[in-house]
């Protein structure tokens, strides 16, 4: 069982999809590990770590060719995926809902490919959950990003030179990313409030040292699907929440907006007319940016200038923390190969059946197999 882990082709991606440790944990599953040449380096894992740990080194994308398993962050190109073996497994983030070229090329190349995005988040699944482990460092990130281009400080600091007030933090959405940003932001000494449409956001968001702030009504009472996950709001519900965030918002210093509801489009929450309203030198970060922004104004990639305020749109966070973004990421791998190895034989040996495999694989034998993308 030979396992590539191939150098990331997309631009500015910093991450990679094994390290050091993780290597040691494949090759004790039984694999042989080869990794091309340099796809550590942007996250401080050289060639030589991982020779240490085991694995050979591969010039250039020849990684592919003879691989039972390719690991990677995210979607390889059409190139790579034609160069690999039939049957092989490719496992990535491979953002299926976007690259359905890449899924058909999958199926025609006879590539059994498997999106760890679609691991369900089920208790068994908890240590092979991606969008966690990432949206954790991305919510921890957004924090920095702000205070990196905020012209203040976040704590309150009594000098002799009189007193700095503290900064004031909103998040907006309290999931993964909003609760480390809420936790992040706190530590850093600001004084912190968020909001979320799912009422049981509340005690997280109070446990965390911070206040809640959100419309509640019937609705909400039902705003949580059965996976934990937030719905589209009623217009009626949006117009409400438009006005507690406007009251809310002009007062602020930071604001962090994570909210996302999986399958759409991210919901539009800070209008143009709310950072008009905000004070010259107030920041937002737009975590949502990818999937469309919570913010009228954010552009992907960019830092937008309204009046004084900035909008942070910078993609891809995690990839700007790549070193714990690896590790953590590389764990995820492990966790998700380890019960498709045989321990007696170290061989593959996938229950097609079982309830991660079969969610999270895309294609299968030249075809697409999931549902949801066929
Ligand atoms: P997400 O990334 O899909 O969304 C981020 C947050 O935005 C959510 O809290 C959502 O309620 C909120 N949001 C959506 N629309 C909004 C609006 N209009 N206004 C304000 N907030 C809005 O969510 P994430 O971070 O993936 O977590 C979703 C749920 O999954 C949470 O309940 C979390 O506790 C749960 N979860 C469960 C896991 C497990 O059981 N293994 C692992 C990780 C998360």
């Amino acid at each position: 069982m030979k396992i590539a882990i191939a150098k990331e082709t997309l631009p500015a991606e910093c991450r990679v999809a094994a390290t050091a440790d993780s290597v040691k944990k494949l090759i004790a599953l039984g694999a042989a590990v080869q990794v091309e040449t340099g796809a550590g380096l942007k996250a401080s894992v050289t060639d030589e770590m991982y020779k240490a740990a085991g694995a050979t080194i591969v010039p250039g994308a020849g990684v592919y060719a003879d691989a039972d398993i390719v690991l990677r962050v995210r979607a390889p190109s059409l190139e790579d995926v034609a160069q690999m073996k039939k049957g092989a497994l490719l496992i990535g983030m491979l953002a299926p809902y976007q690259e359905k070229e890449l899924v058909a090329a999958c199926a025609g190349q006879g590539v059994t490919a498997f999106s760890m995005e679609l691991v369900p988040r089920i208790t068994r699944a908890q240590s092979m959950d991606v969008l966690s482990s990432q949206a954790n460092l991305a919510g921890y990130r957004a924090v920095l990003e702000a205070a990196n281009a905020f012209g203040r400080g976040f704590p309150m600091m009594m000098t002799a030179a009189g007193t700095v007030p503290p900064a004031k933090v909103f998040v907006m959405g309290a999931g993964v990313a909003g609760l480390q940003a809420i936790a992040t932001a706190r530590r850093l000494g600001g004084v912190v409030s968020a909001t979320d449409v799912r009422p049981v956001a509340k005690e997280q968001v109070e446990s965390l040292g911070a206040s809640f702030v959100m419309v509640e009504s019937e609705e909400t009472k039902a705003a949580e699907t059965a996976g934990g996950y937030a719905k589209e709001m009623s217009e009626e519900y949006k117009q409400k929440q438009a006005q507690l965030i406007a009251d809310t918002i002009k007062k602020q210093d930071i604001v962090i907006t994570t909210a996302l509801i999986p399958g759409r489009k991210a919901p539009v929450l800070v209008t143009e007319e709310m950072v008009r309203s905000m004070k010259p030198g107030a920041v937002i970060v737009d975590l949502a940016v990818e999937q469309g922004g919570n913010v009228a104004l954010s552009k992907e990639g960019e830092v937008v200038d309204v009046a004084g305020v900035k909008i942070v749109g910078y993609p891809n966070l995690p990839s700007r923390i790549p070193v714990d973004a690896s590790a953590l990421y590389a764990r995820n791998l492990v966790s998700f190969l380890t019960p498709l190895v045989d321990k007696e034989t170290k061989a593959l040996n996938i229950n097609w059946e079982d309830e991660i495999v079969a969610a999270s694989v895309l294609t299968r034998d030249g075809e697409i197999v999931n549902p949801n993308f066929k």
